[in-house]
């Protein structure tokens, strides 16, 4: 037997009596009060997470060099942000760190060696924090003479190898006091070898945020300049662990693996290019899922902003509003300082 649901025909039959000109659609968007009274989607400083390049080579900051208006922060500054971010009321801030390019080797051995950057920076923000969370990110890329995410080898990236230094770095983050961590390395299985593993160290409340669907996207341009890992990946791709932007059925089955595998939010990535992601994921399963509004993504409205094709807060607000509208309970965005100010 089907259950009919009633009120959805009731609802369906209605909207198919509205009738102009009994029914004028312009009459609730008269005032601005009026357009709000019925608005669907808020945004609020809550809503968003504020990624942070660190680096430790000097006191000044730096200027990334494809993300206008986006500085690599020195260790020393790192607090003036982090609570600056807080006092906006921003919820919490994602940190990766910009290595010193010498210490980038073949199996990135500098991401899981005890009081490197990533963990100093932990440890700083964590001193420095007042009510804002410390995310940090899982993947050895920023540590890689390769830039992949993982171990490579045979030209190929190494999935269960590549596990067992992941579960490494994030001990180090847990060690070094992180509330949550972002893995974003798409290796297979690796949800349930982080969760494990924090918890075998008795890290049970440490949270776990997988970049579900990940998507193997041109827009990480910027952000891979930033890191300084451009010249390293050169001609390679992440395609080989990287979710197809083709797909959106793979994103449903990624969601489904993290959550069994015990994850406490998901992520979609990139963002504006990914809403039916978004909404599909959110439709379909009950777990907070959050979006991120990537490098590639600030830097288009940026650039199209300083050129005076577009305002940028306007065009900023939209992009956030649409992701939300999508259904993303929290969104990552390098804007979220400025959007945070002007809200
Ligand atoms: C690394 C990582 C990347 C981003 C976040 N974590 C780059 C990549 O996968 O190459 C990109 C974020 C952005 O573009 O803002 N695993």
């Amino acid at each position: 037997m089907h259950l009919i649901d009633y009120s959805q025909i009731v609802k369906g039959y209605k909207l198919m009596m509205e009738k102009f000109p009994l029914t004028r659609l312009r009459r609730n968007r008269r005032y601005q009060w009026q357009r709000d009274l019925v608005a669907e989607i808020e945004l609020t400083p809550k809503d968003l997470v504020l990624p942070i390049f660190v680096h430790d080579e000097g006191n000044e900051n730096l200027k990334s060099p494809s993300m206008p208006g986006v500085d690599i922060i020195s260790l020393k500054n790192l607090p003036k942000i982090i609570n600056k971010a807080s006092s906006l009321g921003v919820t919490s801030v994602n940190i990766f760190p910009r290595i010193d390019g010498k210490l980038k080797t073949e199996d990135g051995a500098e991401g899981y060696k005890k009081n490197n950057l990533i963990c100093r920076a932990i440890k700083t923000a964590k001193d420095c924090a007042d009510n804002i969370g410390i995310i940090a990110d899982v993947a050895l890329d920023p540590y890689t003479s390769h830039g992949h995410d993982g171990l490579f080898e045979n030209n190929n990236v190494d999935n269960d190898k590549t596990l067992e230094l992941l579960a490494k770095q994030a001990l180090l983050f847990a060690e070094a006091g992180v509330d949550i961590i972002a893995p974003s390395d798409m290796m297979d299985g690796r949800i349930k070898k982080l969760r494990n593993s924090l918890d075998a160290e008795n890290y049970t409340d440490i949270g776990i945020i997988s970049y579900s669907a990940k998507y193997a996207s041109s827009l990480y341009g910027p952000f891979r300049d930033t890191v300084g890992s451009t010249s390293s990946l050169g001609k390679l791709n992440k395609k080989t662990y990287q979710c197809d932007f083709r797909n959106s059925k793979e994103a449903i089955r990624e969601a489904a693996h993290d959550i069994k595998e015990g994850a406490d939010m998901l992520m979609v990535k990139p963002a504006m290019f990914y809403l039916d992601i978004i909404k599909n994921i959110t439709d379909k399963y009950n777990i907070p899922t959050l979006a991120y509004q990537v490098s590639g993504e600030y830097s288009m409205i940026k650039a199209a902003a300083q050129n005076g094709w577009l305002n940028e807060f306007e065009a900023f607000y939209e992009s956030l509003i649409a992701i939300k509208r999508a259904g993303a309970t929290g969104i990552m965005t390098y804007y979220a300082i400025d959007m945070a100010q002007k809200l």
